[in-house]
């Protein structure tokens, strides 16, 4: 997770961005880079590894007087390995413009082809170095700095938050918020004025700060901000009081940790493929994986994934893509059931424990028992350090950030995203001959990842469908899930999300077994919820959703957006972005989360801490 800090007014500019950078390190860094302003000119200071290495570097490099305006970045590599040269911030040629950037950057071959041909030379492989250079041909065409900076803004897509500077105009720092992977927070004091990824970034200065939304772009002054759309036209925003207490201040302007976790997953997901995916050849790389640099060699025969609630969930889903794409046969089951039903190892297994706590018992015992009979063990946790991380021989981290809702959420985005990585992965290494070969390969496959932070930043704008579900429905003891295919396991993670904190009844049911039983509970009171986007099963699921109004139900469809097809067919519809297959439950898995959310905020319930529930169940 990058950090991004910004300094305008009377204080010595390096020494607020250090600090902020420091109080942003949890995060995670590989490497970091400060502009600021002097004479006139931006001068950048970038460095590998620690702050400490930065740090050093700026006190070998500091003369003249303290500056009154700059910008901090730590970089977590998305597009080029870690050096300095891709370290933020970046420059346009006459080093007049500075910029820094956390978010995927999805047309940026495009904008770089574009930019190469007006004969600009890149000084790095990132996205970011397109930023500068296309504020510096709009301001060459003689737009002043702000028209330049909304210009080049508009032009990309994906979720970003960019922050940037000019030595032309040094009194101010632009930053703005395009969708969902990086939020921007902005400080307020009489006369200085603070820009931050996070809050924890700027507490030690002020507690008086507005947050950007989607589409916004603040012009930062010492003491004062104005915010626009990136069309142009104002914004009045509200200010918040963040609080005292450290547990309020970590919410930030959210109510509950979970409303807080559901809406920083676009960013989380950016953090799982950092430095994982190669964008422009679509190469994946696990570092701690093994997989052998080529050929079938290293690519396990079968694999049995163990896991626990949500976790297990997202294994349903793994199942689907890695034998979809990498044609390796996948066994799941509960970590509690696998480690009492003598399962059959045999030479070439792989156990795949899936656990974002890392300590749930019965994961570690289903894995610890796939190690004494010999398998090769593998995890895919989001606790560094965790038991689960010891066990294995191979990790893939979830890197979701702590996640500190009971209920999990963004940990299910990240765990299925760590197993298409992992099912492109092994494709790659084997050359296996996927299903879908002949349109797309497991290359193309990764590449489409790069849109994934960007779907997800669609899928949690605001939307006033989720309120009026939660007044309509909030008083019904039962609901039913139905999903088919890839979907089918987002139907069991709804209905699990909804008993988890509404404390409704919830069964989820693989569309097509509806007429072997749940059918019977149809009647004008049920509300069902069928996933229906538009994927290889769309047709089966609109039968069922036939069958579901015949027998009187009420039915609410996650649908693509745009089906208009389906508002015949159904009560309710909440849409979700077109979006390719196999990345669909990523997406789908939203509407579950802000639905059981709303239905239990409006029932008055703790969703951060169900009763009954804990984060983590170390116990048989
Ligand atoms: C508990 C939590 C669930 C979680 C499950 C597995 O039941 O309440 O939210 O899905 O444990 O946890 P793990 O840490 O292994 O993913």
């Amino acid at each position: 997770m990058c950090g991004i800090i910004g300094y305008v007014g009377p204080r010595n500019a390096t020494a607020v961005i250090l600090n902020g950078l420091r109080r942003l390190e949890y995060r995670g860094y590989d490497s970091a880079g400060i502009a600021i302003l002097g004479d006139n000119s931006i001068r950048v200071t970038r460095a590998v590894g620690k702050l400490s290495n930065l740090e050093s570097r700026l006190r070998q490099a500091e003369d003249g007087p303290p500056p009154s305006v700059g910008i901090g970045h730590t970089r977590w590599a998305t597009h080029g390995g870690v050096t300095e040269h891709n370290a933020h911030p970046h420059l346009n040629d006459a080093g007049t413009i500075a910029v820094i950037q956390n978010g995927i950057i999805e047309n940026f071959i495009e904008l770089k082809g574009e930019l190469q041909a007006e004969g600009i030379r890149f000084r790095s492989e990132t996205d970011t170095e397109v930023i500068p250079h296309l504020v510096d041909l709009y301001m060459k065409a003689g737009m002043p700095f702000a028209r330049a900076a909304f210009a080049a803004i508009a032009r990309l897509q994906g979720s970003n938050a960019v922050v940037m500077m000019s030595a032309q105009e040094p009194d101010k720092l632009i930053a703005a918020r395009l969708g969902n992977a990086g939020g921007i927070v902005i400080g307020l004091n009489p006369d200085e004025t603070f820009v931050a990824s996070d809050v924890p970034g700027i507490l030690d200065y002020t507690r008086d700060v507005i947050f950007l939304e989607d589409g916004e772009v603040a012009i930062a002054q010492a003491g004062q901000v104005s915010v626009y759309r990136l069309d142009g036209a104002p914004v009045n925003k509200q200010r918040h009081a963040i609080a005292w207490d450290p547990v309020s201040a970590e919410k930030g302007e959210y109510r509950h940790f979970m409303q807080k976790e559901i809406f920083e997953q676009a960013r989380a997901v950016t953090d799982t493929l950092r430095g994982r995916v190669n964008f422009e050849t679509g190469e994946v790389a696990l570092e701690s994986l093994e997989l052998g640099t080529g050929g079938a060699e290293g690519i396990p025969a079968r694999i049995h994934t163990v896991a626990c609630g949500t976790s297990k969930h997202a294994g349903l889903i793994g199942k689907f893509l890695i034998e979809r794409i990498a044609r390796v046969p996948v066994e799941v089951d509960y970590g509690s059931e696998y480690r009492y039903r003598d399962p059959i190892i045999e030479p070439g297994l792989a156990v795949l424990g899936i656990t974002q706590s890392g300590e749930t018992a019965d994961t570690l015992a289903a894995m610890s028992l796939g190690k004494a009979r010999g398998a090769r063990v593998w995890a895919i946790v989001n606790a560094i350090g965790s038991q689960a991380e010891r066990m294995a021989e191979g990790v893939i981290h979830m890197r979701a950030g702590p996640e500190i809702g009971v209920c999990s959420t963004k940990t299910f985005l990240t765990s299925i995203v760590d197993q298409y990585l992992l099912a492109c992965a092994l494709a790659q290494r084997a050359n296996a001959q996927t299903v879908e070969r002949s349109n797309a390969d497991p290359f193309s496959l990764a590449r489409d990842l790069a849109h994934l932070p960007g779907l997800i930043g669609q899928t949690l704008k605001p939307d006033p469908i989720y309120e009026a579900l939660a007044n309509r429905f909030h008083d019904r003891r039962h609901f039913l899930f139905l999903g088919r295919g890839i979907n089918y396991p987002i139907a069991l993670e709804g209905a699990l999300k909804l008993k988890e904190i509404s404390y409704i009844h919830a069964e989820g049911y693989p569309a097509g077994e509806m007429k072997h039983g749940p059918i019977a509970l149809i009647d004008e009171t049920m509300p069902v919820v069928c996933v229906a986007v538009r994927d290889g099963v769309y047709e089966k699921m609109i039968s069922q959703i036939e069958q579901v109004k015949a027998r009187g139900g009420i039915v609410i469809a996650i649908a693509t957006e745009g089906d208009d097809f389906i508002r015949q067919k159904a009560d309710y519809v909440i849409n979700v972005p077109a979006a390719p297959e196999l990345l669909t439950p990523v997406l789908t898995a939203i509407p579950m989360q802000r639905l059981a959310y709303e239905m239990a905020t409006r029932l008055g319930c703790d969703v951060d801490q169900p009763r009954n529930l804990a984060k983590s169940v170390t116990v048989e």
